[in-house]
């Protein structure tokens, strides 16, 4: 058979992409974790900082059987809805992934990511998806950041070019993407008020003249960990949470004095004693070093006082239209018994208990459910019911026996999502509502189909806690089928 034959019957397979190939691409779509899907001779290609439609020259990372990663070199031909990110560190710092994205556009393409994975994951074509509740504030939202000393100094890229000669052995910031070893060390965050990036670079300044030795996690040694920031969105309070390895009271109360001199907005100076090698801002320990050791926010007309390790939403204004949206879904009357399964320190199950007969709550975390029942008590609520224990464990039948089987069930579990056993148990409770909060669509996708043999999805109602960064929380309601 001649060749050139040969060659017009058999495909000739494309070249796989190998590190380090440069390519110009299209980008297709938006995709997890904020990046951009495109093809390249049929092979996937996952691309960061870019848009659908942009036409961007990228050098491939990563390969691996079924996809590549590349890095962005640049952009030929830019997207409408391409915008300028506002923060200086954007592409060296893990925070943000979404800030070159203008932020209507953020929130279609969470609208479309959703859509793809109810469809695709949740085996949902037909889902009702509404368009996701948008923040009216997409910067200065969060109520909550943790900061990372560490004794390895990441350099942003301007920081390299700028020649300047940085001590690399001490930082207080956020890591890089995908680098939990280093951080970057960080002098603006958009996310946060301005009160609370003075309030970081004032304890930077401070510490780092003190001479304490900030965490190395090589060696696992040093004093310093993190610096937990938390601001009241509707009260002038605010809490500084130094997570060191020991306790050192006089250099707490240094800095108590300093603070309260400097940052007089800083209600209260609390100290986290963190001994474990672990990389976590929970310790054994808490000493207060000055104020109530706690601060209060607002959640429409119910208060909440949140303890330095209490889970509470960390964008208060958006959490408001989550509770509004979940009231609405979850439809109570007040015959209603609810189950607010994952309740934390008891944000839905208070919204909801007064519009319900009355609420029980089940939480792992002990000291959440000593905020709820204190929070319960703040608003002269009564008919809340709060139980520690692990949800495996805890849901069965003795405990339906026990406090009564529920007509609603409110769900919010962590990322995880729920245990198949739990998922099981909760299918065979027999409420006739579901409400099923999600901040992983992913996991809340698996967890739908689990439900899927005796309960409906009905719709769904995103709501933006996360401007400028690829998270959101998705609000499924689910009704028992008859
Ligand atoms: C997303 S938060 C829910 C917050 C709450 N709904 C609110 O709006 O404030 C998830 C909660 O699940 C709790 N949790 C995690 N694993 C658990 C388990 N195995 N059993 C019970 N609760 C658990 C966490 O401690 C956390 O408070």
């Amino acid at each position: 058979m001649p060749s050139d034959q040969r060659s017009a019957e058999t495909p000739v397979e494309p070249r796989k992409l190998q590190r380090g190939d440069v390519l110009e691409l299209v980008m297709e779509k938006p995709a997890d974790r904020g990046k951009c899907l495109a093809y390249h001779n049929g092979q996937v290609v996952f691309v960061p900082h870019t848009l659908a439609g942009e036409r961007v020259q990228v050098k491939v990372v990563k390969r691996n059987r079924k996809y590549a990663e590349a890095h962005l070199l640049s952009v030929l031909e830019s997207s409408p809805n391409r915008t300028i990110p506002r923060c200086r560190y954007f592409g060296s710092c893990g925070g943000c992934t979404l800030q070159h994205v203008a932020y209507t556009q953020q929130l279609k393409d969470k609208h479309q990511l959703i859509r793809e994975v109810m469809t695709r994951q949740a085996d949902l074509p037909d889902l009702e998806i509404r368009a996701p509740v948008g923040a009216t504030e997409p910067y200065g939202y969060r109520n909550k950041m943790e900061f990372s000393f560490s004794a390895y100094r990441w350099l942003s890229r301007q920081e390299i070019d700028s020649e300047t000669v940085y001590d690399k052995s001490f930082a207080l910031g956020l890591h890089p993407p995908g680098n939990f070893a280093k951080v970057l060390d960080i002098n603006e965050c958009h996310l946060q008020s301005e009160k609370c990036i003075a309030l970081l670079n004032g304890v930077r300044d401070f510490t780092r003249k003190s001479n304490r030795v900030p965490w190395n996690w090589r060696y696992k040694e040093g004093f310093l960990r993190n610096l937990v920031i938390r601001e009241s969105a509707h009260l002038p309070e605010l809490m500084a949470n130094l997570v060191t390895f020991g306790y050192d009271e006089e250099f707490m109360l240094d800095l108590g004095n300093h603070l309260q001199s400097e940052y007089p907005y800083v209600t209260t100076l609390v100290n986290t004693i963190n001994t474990s090698h672990a990389q976590t801002t929970f310790g054994e320990r808490i000493e207060t070093i000055y104020g109530p050791g706690f601060i209060r926010d607002r959640i429409h007309d119910l208060t909440f006082e949140i303890a330095p390790g209490a889970f509470f939403q960390t964008n208060t204004l958006q959490a408001e239209n989550l509770m509004t949206v979940v009231g609405e879904l979850a439809d109570v009357t007040t015959n209603d018994h609810v189950y607010d399964l994952y309740c934390g320190t008891g944000a839905m199950a208070l919204s909801l208990a007064k519009s319900a007969a009355r609420v029980t709550g089940i939480e792992l975390v002990e000291d959440a459910v000593v905020n709820a029942t204190s929070n319960a008590a703040l608003n002269a609520i009564e008919n809340c019911t709060f139980i520690s224990g692990d949800m495996l464990k805890l849901l069965t039948p003795a405990f339906t026996t026990e406090y009564g089987p529920p007509d609603i069930i409110v769900l919010d579990p962590p990322r995880a999502g729920m245990h198949p056993k739990v998922a099981a148990q909760v299918s065979r409770l027999g409420a006739r509502t579901i409400v099923y909060v999600s901040c992983n669509i992913q996991s809340q996708a698996r967890d739908l189909k689990a439900l899927s043999e005796s309960y409906r999805a009905v719709v769904a109602q995103p709501v933006d806690l996360f401007p400028q960064t690829h998270h959101i929380e998705n609000v499924v309601l689910l009704k028992q089928k008859l």
